[in-house]
């Protein structure tokens, strides 16, 4: 067979390793052929391509980022946009397009499915947001940076009696702010599932310090919002193609209230991009290698309109449609786990 790959949304580490692993199954296994659109949606709008085998693959699972590059291109916003993707895959005669990438990417896949394009998903997103999988690759990865800043950041706050403010990525879920805040030990994690208040967080860390610890660290996911306003902290007035504003500075705008509120000295740190760059985790490496070898065997298998997911531990495909339909969400069990490791409110 011949097989179209691409890579869209924001770059994240295992990318690389989804490609090798899906080249390495394919042509040694089923002597297929590849080629590889660059920058995501916007290479098969455009016909841009560059050669996808076993030489174009080697010596990249390790590597950050995606050797095909990215775009948040969206073909629906493009007048004859699903004709001209659809006559690139025919002019190249490709019998399949994996794409790698989350739920605004996906919902391309999906449509070019839908009209009739041999689409297999692979779920890629550092926010781990996407319903139907219980993990997409890039997200260790995300957990393990922010986690080691965060354990970073208590020198500085210790050494000074500081509050230190992290904003971690996580546009609609709060994953990353969670699993680093548990695992990086923050005195308080707020996520965009729960608005923020104020007096509680507040409260948490005036307890430490009438408690013997004169600093605190303070995890907030990039989507999380005030309780006094709804809206999400975002910059510049613009928005990208599928209509996300650029989220960034809930931060700066938490420690500026922390510090007016109770007097103590606070400083913010954005992790920013640096939590999607840089080497795989060996546990993101090996996921998104089962990713790209179980994407070639659906292709195979004749699957189409089908993402695959993990599911506890087994690799498995469900409808694209079934995972794009809603945000896979911060559960109560999840809210409670760090409410469980916070002193009780008194009502
Ligand atoms: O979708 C993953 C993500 O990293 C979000 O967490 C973040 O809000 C967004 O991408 C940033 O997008 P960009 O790299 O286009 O600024």
């Amino acid at each position: 067979m011949r097989v179209g790959m691409l890579t869209g949304g924001g770059d994240c580490p295992g990318l690389n390793a989804v490609i090798r692993a899906a080249v390495r199954k394919g042509v040694l296994h089923y002597g297929d052929e590849f080629v590889g659109f660059t920058e995501g949606w916007r290479g098969v709008l455009d016909d841009a391509t560059t050669p996808l085998n076993l030489e174009t693959t080697s010596g990249i699972l390790h590597r950050g980022g995606t050797i095909l590059r990215s775009s948040r291109t969206n073909v629906k916003k493009i007048e004859g946009g699903f004709e001209r993707c659809a006559a690139v895959i025919a002019k190249h005669g490709l019998d399949a397009l994996i794409a790698m990438g989350g739920d605004d990417t996906q919902s391309i896949s999906l449509a070019l499915s839908e009209r009739g394009v041999k689409c297999v998903g692979v779920p890629k997103t550092i926010d781990n947001d996407l319903s139907g999988t219980d993990a997409c690759f890039g997200f260790d990865t995300a957990m393990s940076i922010a986690t080691e800043a965060v354990d970073r950041l208590h020198s500085t706050a210790e050494a000074h009696n500081r509050v230190i403010v992290v904003e971690v990525m996580g546009r609609d879920a709060g994953w990353i702010a969670l699993t680093s805040g548990i695992a990086g030990g923050a005195d308080v994690i707020l996520v965009p599932e729960r608005p923020i208040d104020m007096d509680e967080v507040c409260r948490l860390i005036t307890y430490r310090r009438e408690h013997g610890k004169k600093f605190s660290i303070v995890v907030v996911a990039e989507g999380a919002k005030m309780l006094e306003h709804a809206g999400q902290t975002s910059v510049g007035t613009g928005t990208d193609s599928f209509g996300h504003v650029r989220l960034s500075g809930i931060g700066q705008v938490l420690a500026e209230e922390i510090e007016r509120r109770t007097g103590y000295e606070t400083r913010s740190v954005n992790l920013g991009h640096t939590q999607r760059g840089g080497t795989p985790t060996a546990y993101d490496r090996m996921l998104a290698t089962r990713y790209g070898v179980a994407a070639i065997d659906l292709v195979h298998a004749g699957k189409f309109g089908r993402l695959v997911v993990l599911r506890g531990t087994e690799i498995s495909d469900i409808p694209i449609a079934d995972a794009i339909a809603k945000t896979r969400t911060v559960g109560e069990d999840m809210l409670a786990l760090i409410e469980g490791l916070q002193p009780l409110r008194v009502s």
